[in-house]
């Protein structure tokens, strides 16, 4: 039987992943991180030391012997690069610097189109990420864009860091912010855009739960 799809897409620090994990067990679909699958390859990249500023670096990193599993264990993602669990170690500030570089190289974003392609098929899944559903799901059952203010997600990670106990500062943090969005909706692959059909959420807004509220609508209302 046809599995049901769901994209989610939109800019950094929307609570996507947050959002669609809590979504996903509300459902009983798996939940897919894809932003973990483009760390891998930027850990992959890091590992045998890679230029990451040349897309051919980059790319003569993706031998025939690397390999990008997702297994889910007790419901939960693990990644997996050619059978180490990864999922820890991609979640260094490195690793987000090398997703990003590597995130631009056709050659990598034609590496993970399959391995995307095959889960959608196989699973009742929530998949999230930037390129959802305008490349990777164009017939997805649901697409929602999920957005919020610069200053709403500035505001968001900010918080987030302090209560890690780091020093920053919120102008700093809004800037990042400013220069991600422009990244991810100017480059020249799969740039972050809202797909036609796409249901845009604002939850700028919204607290938390109100959020997955809103995204459960959202879905149940429109699968
Ligand atoms: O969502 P994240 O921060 O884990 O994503 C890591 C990087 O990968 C980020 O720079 C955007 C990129 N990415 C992408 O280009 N396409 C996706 N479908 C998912 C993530």
């Amino acid at each position: 039987m046809k599995k049901i799809n769901v994209a989610i897409d939109g800019p950094a620090g929307a609570g996507k992943s947050t959002l669609s994990r809590r979504a996903a067990e509300e459902l009983g679909f798996i939940y897919i991180d894809t932003g973990a699958l483009y760390r891998t390859v930027g850990l992959n990249a890091m590992r045998k030391g890679a230029d990451l500023d040349s897309s051919q670096s980059i790319a003569d990193t993706l031998t025939d012997d690397v390999k990008v599993e997702l297994r889910f264990i007790d419901g939960e993602q693990r990644v997996f690069l050619s059978g180490e669990d990864v999922s820890d170690k991609i979640r260094t500030p490195e690793a987000s610097v090398a997703a990003s570089k590597v995130s631009a190289v056709p050659a990598v974003r034609a590496f993970l189109f399959d391995l995307q392609k095959q889960l959608a098929r196989e699973n009742d899944c929530i998949m999230d990420g930037r390129d959802i559903g305008t490349v990777v799901l164009p017939d997805a059952d649901v697409k929602i864009f999920l957005t919020a203010s610069p200053e709403a997600r500035a505001q968001r990670r900010y918080q987030e860091l302090l209560e890690k106990g780091m020093t920053v500062n919120y102008e700093d943090v809004l800037s990042d912010m400013i220069k991600r969005d422009y990244d991810d909706s100017h480059r020249e692959i799969a740039p972050l855009k809202q797909a036609d059909d796409a249901i845009l959420c604002d939850n700028g807004d919204l607290d938390l739960q109100q959020s997955v509220d809103l995204i459960i609508r959202t879905i149940k209302e429109n699968i």
